[in-house]
């Protein structure tokens, strides 16, 4: 065995469409900047009466085990990927663990890595794998960014951007395909960059009471647009570069980059810089928005049910987020 293969994938996105139109009747904003400057032109928000992220994990992993003609009972590990778990702690990890019906037989691992998550996620696996240690791992990118926006004029420039939603990938030992490398990278200096604030632990008993903080931005998602736009360019093409040159892969061999849906002119600036065309990466940020690590599952979850991933093609996953952290995998399908 020499490598990890994803054998399996599904996704799964509420049924509550937001609009770009809808959006700009409840805050200063319209279809056409949200769609010059971002590529979106709807997003799915949950219905927190029947979705949570543990839920739509489980949907998302049914669908990929029926295709991968597994079930849940030859699930031996999870790996969960997601900064909003459903609860504070614990992680949402047992909650899919729970809704798959593994309760207690199974370990599961939360990984916090928001928008490089899923590929965190997919390299914990992979090294798992790779030792013999599992046999079958669910890796799940799941999120609901909807609940911690700011849906007002102040929070514009997230509000349009970040949606909800899951996807998930199960992976096997293969002995001719697979992972070749994963690369991963963060710099804490720029924390807060693009974070959430509260419920910190590190701040006095008092400054923790909700009267304290729901009146601020504190439970809300707080970004510096234009310093992460910049520093994501640069890394993206980083570390996809870094991917290529471990692997000694030209660029033109890859079939298909599946960037992180961060914004939709990110990845057109990275398709340009490496002279690919447009059925060489792909987009679904349009319909769905930035869902943090679900956006990667998401998107290679449709790819490959459009048929635009077959067997022995070169994929690139890419990613960049809070943190920062941002990460590269290239897999041979
Ligand atoms: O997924 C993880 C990482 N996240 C990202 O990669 C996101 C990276 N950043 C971005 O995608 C972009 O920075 C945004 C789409 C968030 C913002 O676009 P921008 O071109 O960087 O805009 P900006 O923040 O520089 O703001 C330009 C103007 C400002 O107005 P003034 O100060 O020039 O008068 C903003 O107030 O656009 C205004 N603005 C908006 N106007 C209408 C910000 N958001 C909106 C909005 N509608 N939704």
């Amino acid at each position: 065995m020499k490598y990890s293969k994803i054998v399996g994938l599904g996704h799964h996105v509420p049924d509550t469409v937001i609009t770009n139109q809808y959006l700009s009747n409840v805050m200063d904003t319209t279809d056409e900047w949200i769609t010059e400057r971002t590529g979106i032109k709807e997003r799915r928000w949950i219905n927190p009466e029947t979705d949570t992220v543990a839920n739509m994990a489980a949907k998302a992993t049914r669908m990929a085990l029926e295709r991968a003609k597994l079930t849940a009972e030859d699930i031996d590990f999870i790996v969960f990927a997601t900064i909003t778990p459903d609860y504070f702690f614990p992680g949402s990890g047992v909650l899919l663990q729970r809704e798959l019906g593994l309760d207690g037989r199974i370990g599961a691992l939360d990984i916090r890595n928001a928008c490089s998550g899923f590929i965190y996620a997919l390299s914990v696996a992979d090294q798992f794998i790779k030792t013999g240690m599992y046999k079958t791992i669910l890796v799940v990118g799941a999120e609901i960014q909807s609940t911690a926006l700011d849906i007002t004029t102040r929070g514009r420039n997230t509000a349009v951007i970040f949606g909800d939603g899951a996807g998930a990938a199960i992976v096997q030992p293969s002995d001719n395909a697979g992972i070749l490398s994963t690369h991963l990278h963060s710099d804490g200096k720029f924390a807060e960059e693009l974070y959430v604030k509260d419920p910190g632990s590190s701040r006095p008993h008092a400054e923790r009471q909700p009267e304290q903080i729901l009146d601020t931005t504190s439970f809300k998602v707080v970004m510096n647009g234009n310093q992460v736009f910049k520093h994501a360019v640069v890394r993206f093409m980083e570390v996809i570069n870094e991917a290529l040159t471990t692997n000694k892969i030209d660029k033109s061999e890859i079939n298909l980059l599946v960037p992180h849906q961060a914004n939709l002119r990110i990845s057109q600036y990275i398709q340009e810089k490496m002279g690919l065309s447009d059925e060489q990466v792909y987009n679904n940020i349009m319909k769905f928005g930035n869902t943090t690590a679900a956006s990667i599952p998401i998107a290679l979850s449709e790819a490959w049910g459009e048929n635009k991933i077959k067997d022995g093609d070169i994929v690139c996953l890419a990613a960049f987020g809070s943190g920062f952290t941002w990460a590269s995998a290239l897999i041979k399908w």
